[in-house]
């Protein structure tokens, strides 16, 4: 039997055509949004108003800036430590995996904190309410900000905060170098979630999140 390599054609994604709600396969540059997009990306479209750089030769602010583009939620990490709890605001979380269920979050090798973190063999990731921005403040400041918050500790002395949008209770199962931060992978063994409205960070400021009309 010969196996072919090449995959099969996929009229659905072929970047030229569309295939309308009517099931009408037309080309792409009839529709409409397609002519916006056209007329807005390419590279050629984009240097003229922007900014096109070398992040390893440029100006760091610049680099912060443009992944500052990319808008998150904001967290707050616990761990225990042998001085007693801490917390670190963090938006690097991430989802990971749902089977098995793993999340994500990277410390910087720069933080005074980063030490405690790595060691940490549990910590929980807090995912924050939209008037929670004093307690994420709170957290960038200060690891030690637990009285801004009401919380209690998990059976291995990780303190749980009350009132977040979400909360994820970790086991770390990875570390991996990556770059002036260490990405934590925890296997999350309780989830415990709250009804209401998540903080959105982006460009360096808070706020709430608008659904379309
Ligand atoms: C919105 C926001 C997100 C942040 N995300 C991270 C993060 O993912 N990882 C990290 O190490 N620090 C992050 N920080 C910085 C820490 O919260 C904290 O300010 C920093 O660790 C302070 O330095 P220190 O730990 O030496 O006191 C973030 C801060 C803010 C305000």
């Amino acid at each position: 039997m010969t196996v072919s390599l090449t995959p099969p054609p996929r009229p659905h994604l072929d970047p030229l055509r569309h295939i309308g709600k009517d099931g009408a396969n037309r080309p792409r540059q009839e529709t409409q949004r397609a002519r916006r997009i056209a007329d807005t990306t390419g590279p050629d479209r984009m240097s003229p108003q922007g900014e096109s750089f070398d992040p390893a030769a440029a100006d760091p602010r610049a680099f912060r800036d443009a992944l500052g583009r990319f808008v998150t939620g904001v967290t707050i990490v616990t761990c225990n430590t042998p001085d007693g709890p801490l917390g670190i605001t963090a938006n690097s979380f991430a989802s990971v995996s749902l089977d098995p269920p793993l999340v994500l979050w990277s410390p910087a090798k720069r933080s005074q904190r980063y030490p405690f973190f790595v060691a940490a063999a549990h910590f929980a990731i807090h995912v924050l309410r939209a008037d929670q921005a004093p307690l994420c403040q709170a957290f960038a400041r200060s690891g030690e900000s637990f009285d801004a918050a009401r919380w209690q500790p998990n059976a291995e002395g990780v303190p749980l905060i009350d009132g977040c949008l979400a909360r994820f209770d970790c086991e770390k199962l990875a570390e991996h170098d990556g770059g002036d931060h260490t990405i934590l992978i925890g296997r999350v063994r309780r989830v415990d979630t709250l009804p209401g409205e998540p903080l959105i960070f982006s460009g360096g400021r808070y706020g709430a999140f608008v659904p379309e009309p």
